[in-house]
């Protein structure tokens, strides 16, 4: 993996970076409508991305109830670790927040990466925007050390 750095923010100044990630990730790649992918969350929510030198390759957001949403890796830049280690920062900025657990829809096909960080399956899967989702939560008292 090459070096890489990740940067949170607003979404007045994160919204240029990001945008082209989920544009290409939810919208191009898994043919989410527009109207679906872009919401009022992204204005109150705390934003990430993650550069490769100058080059923008993933994001996520962190909404105000502690949910984690729209992690995107670039499909040229995905199983280097670069997906983990977002999530862990997110973590890490979820605790110095003094929250006491975090949440996601995680995409069924996503559950092991999630699972592996620690996050537990809450319920039943269910549809959202054509793909099957299911609710996961990590307790932060008992996420892994980082
Ligand atoms: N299924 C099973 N395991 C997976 C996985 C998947 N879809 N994606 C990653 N993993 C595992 C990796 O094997 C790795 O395991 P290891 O630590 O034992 O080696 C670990 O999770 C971390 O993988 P990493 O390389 O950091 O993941 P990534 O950078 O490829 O990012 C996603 C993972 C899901 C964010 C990426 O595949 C993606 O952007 N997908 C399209 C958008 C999407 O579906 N987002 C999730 C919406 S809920």
């Amino acid at each position: 993996m090459s070096e890489f750095k990740i940067i949170s923010g607003s979404w007045a100044s994160l919204a240029s970076a990001v945008k082209p990630i989920r544009e290409a990730v939810f919208i191009q790649e898994q043919q989410i409508a527009p109207e679906d992918e872009w919401d009022a969350e992204d204005a109150v929510s705390l934003q990430f991305a993650v550069y490769d030198q100058q080059q923008v390759i993933a994001t996520a957001r962190l909404l105000e109830n502690g949910s984690i949403g729209r992690v995107a890796v670039l499909k040229a830049h995905r199983g280097l670790g670069i997906g983990k280690q977002l999530m862990l920062e997110i973590i890490r900025q979820a605790k110095r927040q003094q929250r006491s657990f975090v949440k996601l829809s995680a995409q069924e096909h996503a559950i092991p990466f999630y699972a592996a960080l620690g996050f537990q399956v809450q319920g039943e899967t269910y549809l959202d925007c054509g793909i099957v989702h299911v609710d996961m939560q990590m307790v932060l008292e008992e996420a892994i050390k980082i």
